[in-house]
């Protein structure tokens, strides 16, 4: 199908675009070295995606003055010295045709580190703490000024366009908001007055690198905080965006400790934010961008053939799949490998001041190093033992290298942990990963024997050269007093996920790992009520961003999590319950669900090395752990051998 309203050409002001496929600024927080120069390692990342066709690329972050700089390893762009990396960055970029653009940047009171200044004297919602200091007015008169030299600075180095990053909290969003901003003098009160830094900023921009340097402006629909900005200020403030020369409006959406967050999660529908660009494309004549958990490329291209947005930014899509342009365009779609949603490698690493990477593309930032998987020296027999994401994973690379690989699975379904992992309300993205793998598999010829039994005579009929054991991991049972004679029903998270027991009405769940969150949630659904025995943290493997919306739909459920908590002793229908704020009865449960972890299933690997076969412990069969380090060791081994 091809994709003809993606796929046709735009003009935003003077500039000419390819596609109205946008990649969104994205701050990886790698590639840019210790003293801020832009590396290698940026411009193969990005280049990478220019030459797959997207139309437009912004870079993300650029930091017009060092108060604002947001992560450690931002693009700068508050000094002269920094252009001539920066020029390299899009000369690689530009080879390809693509449109490069770089965001400009002011971190506010969401900065990371400790000289923040905001409009007023008032903490970030969430993730940074502190409060800033407030602006002084002239302070703020030089911020104009600083804008406008970091985009001088952007064009002598070659971008084709700048965007104003004045949404998701940071500093031009902090004057838009009521909540942020309470000055008294002609930056604060009023609309005009909030808007008139943002203004400003276009105005001075304009100015100084001449009316026809194309110019877009990403701002905020809604910040879905209480007292933040709102669509009806965002509307009305299009025309007059556009009256000051912006060439484009870029409308995304929340702040730091909004819900939903900028960067939602796959508890989020896809295209979240739309109706905001929706909103504003009615009051303005300029293109609109919109943006927000859009994974499809069709529906990218619907979204432009009904008039809702003129260009789509597809950010974590560009992230996952560096070859997203030209798949959509050759009609591939059935290779696209899918975002899922989960956030663990790329926001949640970058806010922990990591390098951005990605559960389904471990190879995200380490393009320079890796290139493309090298042909094995000599090609080997490989039998991959387990179906789950890691099994496939690494099947996939020894596949891609020429290996000669097969897959066997005890089980009727490949998929491993996920097929379950997929089943609790919003999971079902998880399968997607799975449904990736196994189209590749099939695309490179990979055969993959279900209900397999794994023993020496199939180790005689298939004669690999090495093993690869990636069996997964089973529910660990607790020692504890009492439990089987507790009259509570037992079973594990995978008995309940899998249908297998289906619990009464009031159940306890012991344990507080995401296995265990989403099992409550799962269990929550048809009137059930649900008790969370935990620890420290509840669901701390996941993502901020995927954790909030989780803990805000079991609140909505009413599942009640106990923190700190044991079980001191079993009474009929009865547990007695140590927790954080002391010790409680639990009246009238008629299921316990353990939740306790997990445990390596790597049987097989013993056989193996008897046998005198190189074996491999890969994923949960080495130890049990998330995707996001599974999926990466799939990766490494699927190279290394
Ligand atoms: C790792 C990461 C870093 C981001 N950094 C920025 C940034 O520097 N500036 C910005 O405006 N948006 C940033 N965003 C938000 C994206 O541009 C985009 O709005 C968001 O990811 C939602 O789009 P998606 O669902 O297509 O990923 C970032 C997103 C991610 C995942």
């Amino acid at each position: 199908m091809p994709l003809n309203h993606l796929f046709a050409p735009i003009r935003l002001g003077r500039m000419e675009v390819r596609n109205r496929l946008v990649m969104p600024p994205m701050s990886v927080n790698f590639g840019v070295d210790e003293q801020g120069f832009v590396t290698e390692q940026h411009w193969v990342y990005l280049a990478l995606r220019a030459k797959a066709g997207t139309g437009m690329i912004v870079m993300g972050g650029g930091t017009v003055h060092p108060d604002g700089l947001d992560l450690p390893r931002m693009p700068r762009v508050w000094d002269d010295c920094y252009i001539p990396g920066l020029s390299r960055l899009t000369a690689e970029v530009k080879r390809y045709g693509a449109r490069i653009g770089l965001q400009l940047l002011h971190g506010g009171r969401q900065a990371f580190h400790e000289r923040r200044v905001a409009p007023s004297p008032l903490p970030s919602l969430a993730v940074v703490k502190g409060v800033p200091r407030e602006l002084a007015n002239g302070e703020i008169k030089e911020l104009v000024v600083a804008h406008a030299e970091a985009a001088r600075r952007a064009r002598d180095a070659g971008f084709d366009f700048v965007e104003i990053h004045a949404a998701h909290g940071y500093l031009i969003s902090e004057f838009l908001a009521p909540n942020a901003n309470r000055r008294n003098d002609e930056y604060g009160g009023s609309f005009e007055n909030r808007t008139r830094f943002l203004l400003e900023i276009v105005s001075a921009i304009k100015e100084r690198c001449g009316r026809d340097y194309p110019l877009g402006v990403r701002y905020n629909g809604e910040d879905y905080v209480a007292e933040g900005w709102h669509l009806d200020e965002a509307v009305r403030l299009g025309p007059l965006l556009q009256a000051a020369g912006a060439d484009w409006l870029h409308v995304s959406a929340g702040v730091y400790g909004s819900l939903p967050v900028t960067i939602p999660s796959m508890y989020q529908s896809f295209g979240c934010f739309v109706h905001l660009a929706e909103a504003v494309k009615r009051a303005v004549s300029v293109p609109v961008i919109a943006v927000g958990r859009i994974k499809d490329p069709v529906m990218a291209d619907r979204l432009i053939a009904e008039g809702r947005a003129d260009l789509v930014a597809m950010g974590r899509a560009h992230l996952v799949d560096p070859e997203l342009a030209a798949k959509a365009a050759q009609g591939r779609l059935n290779e696209l490998r899918p975002c899922i949603g989960c956030c663990r490698g790329c926001i949640q690493n970058v806010l922990a001041m990591s390098e951005a990477t990605c559960v389904m593309n471990p190879e995200l930032g380490r393009e320079y190093r890796l290139g493309q998987p090298r042909p094995a020296a000599r090609p080997k027999r490989i039998l991959v033992v387990g179906a789950g994401p890691a099994g496939l994973a690494c099947t996939r690379l020894l596949a891609l290298r020429g290996h000669r690989v097969i897959v066997v699975e005890e089980r009727a379904r490949p998929g491993g942990a996920l097929v379950l992992a997929s089943r609790p309300p919003g999971r079902a993205e998880l399968l997607e990963m799975v449904e990736y793998q196994l189209a590749e598999l099939q695309r490179l010829g990979v055969e993959i024997r279900l209900h397999a039994v794994v023993d020496e005579s199939l180790v005689h009929e298939l004669k690999p050269d090495v093993a690869v054991v990636a069996s997964g991991a089973n529910p660990r049972m607790p020692q504890l007093e009492g439990l089987f004679e507790s009259g509570l029903e037992l079973s594990t998270v995978l008995d309940v996920l899998s249908g297998e027991v289906i619990p009464g009405a009031r159940v306890v769940v012991l344990g507080s790992d995401q296995a265990a969150m989403v099992t409550a949630d799962f269990l929550a659904q048809g009137q059930r009520q649900v008790a969370v025995l935990g620890g420290d943290h509840f669901a701390s493997e996941l993502a901020p961003n995927d954790r909030t919306s989780l803990r805000q739909r079991l609140a909505a459920a009413g599942v009640k999590l106990y923190k700190r908590a044991s079980i001191r002793k079993f009474r009929a229908g009865e547990l007695v319950i140590d927790h954080q704020k002391g010790q409680e009865l639990l009246i009238g449960f008629s299921d316990l669900v353990i939740a306790e972890g997990f445990r390596s299933e790597r049987g097989t690997v013993d056989m193996f090395r008897k046998l005198g076969l190189e074996a491999h412990l890969l994923g949960d069969a080495k130890s049990p752990r998330t995707l996001l380090e599974t999926t990466a060791e799939a990766d490494e081994l699927g190279r290394a051998l």
